[in-house]
């Protein structure tokens, strides 16, 4: 059985209709993504599909139940850090492991923060506020956040999106290593206009295709059916890594195209 389930989902701001019936099951386990091009109602689905924003029309469910509200068994990582601004990276971490675990005492607390985000590589910045971290660091707070809650599933909208291409391509492989050490397989949906972000993680990708009047609807699933954890390094080399990037950036292209609006004949 699915472990997310969207059915139908449709939703319009107003007058403009953004998505049109979209349907996607994501099973106990698997990291799916969902690709597209700018402004194509990707933060939209993702922001339905964890609860913050309630569709038009259609459902989600999570391991079954209604999703009304973000669920406290689900974590969310953003283009834009959500860190606390006020609060230390330490703290930053431990608030949200204490909201999924109430009853844990202090020192329990800090030693599950603490190591998860000596496993981002942040064991030497425990008492640095967000404002004192790279972009970068702060993006490894949200995750180290993401995963100390041992969440049921993870959202990811673009969350290497803000950062520069080198800093993004470390804490990509970072992201694909820590999915592949966790104790139970990560399930996650992911949201991504990077092609190799989308090769490098998921077991399925999924191209939003957009349509000006009737809104955007998921294109056929592709699998990917490499062994993960992943690197970077051997994608680059792999025959059939290489031939499915060509097919997503193909998709991808005749989408924008279809996407983009008729040209209206100039007369003659
Ligand atoms: N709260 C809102 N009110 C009105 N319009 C909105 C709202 N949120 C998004 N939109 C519009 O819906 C469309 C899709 O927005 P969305 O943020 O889902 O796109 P996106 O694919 O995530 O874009 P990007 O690639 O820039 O992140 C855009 O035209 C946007 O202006
Ligand atoms: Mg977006």
């Amino acid at each position: 059985m699915a472990l997310l389930e969207l059915k139908g989902i449709s939703h319009q701001f107003g007058t403009r209709r953004v998505l049109g019936g979209v349907s996607l099951a994501v099973a106990a386990g698997e990291f799916v993504s969902i690709i597209g091009g700018s402004s194509t109602g990707k933060s939209t689905l993702i922001k339905i599909a964890c609860g913050l924003l309630k569709p038009s029309s259609g459902s989600v469910t999570i391991g079954g139940n209604p999703v009304h509200g973000f669920s406290p068994r689900a974590s969310i990582v953003f283009q834009n850090y959500s860190l606390l601004p006020w609060f230390s990276t330490l703290e930053n971490v431990r608030l949200a492991v204490e909201a999924a675990w109430p009853s844990w005492s202090s020192p329990q607390l800090v030693e599950h923060a603490t190591k998860h985000l000596q496993m981002v590589g942040l064991g030497s910045a425990l008492l640095k506020k967000p404002g004192e971290l790279s972009g970068g660091m702060r993006q490894r707070v949200a995750i180290a956040r993401a995963f100390a809650v041992e969440p049921e599933i993870m959202f990811l909208d673009e969350p290497f999106g803000a950062l520069d291409a080198l800093t993004r391509a470390t804490l990509q492989q970072e992201l694909a290593r820590l999915c592949g050490a966790a104790a139970k397989p990560v399930t996650a949906l992911m949201i991504t206009n990077s092609v190799d972000e989308a090769l490098l993680l998921s077991n399925r990708v999924f191209a939003l295709r957009p349509r000006a009047q009737e809104g955007g609807v998921l294109g056929a699933a592709l699998e990917i059916p490499l062994p993960r954890p992943r690197s970077r390094d051997a994608l680059l080399e792999d025959q059939v890594a290489l031939h499915l990037k060509a097919q997503l950036e193909q998709t991808l292209l005749s989408n924008h195209r279809a996407g983009r609006p008729t040209p209206v004949p100039q007369e003659a």
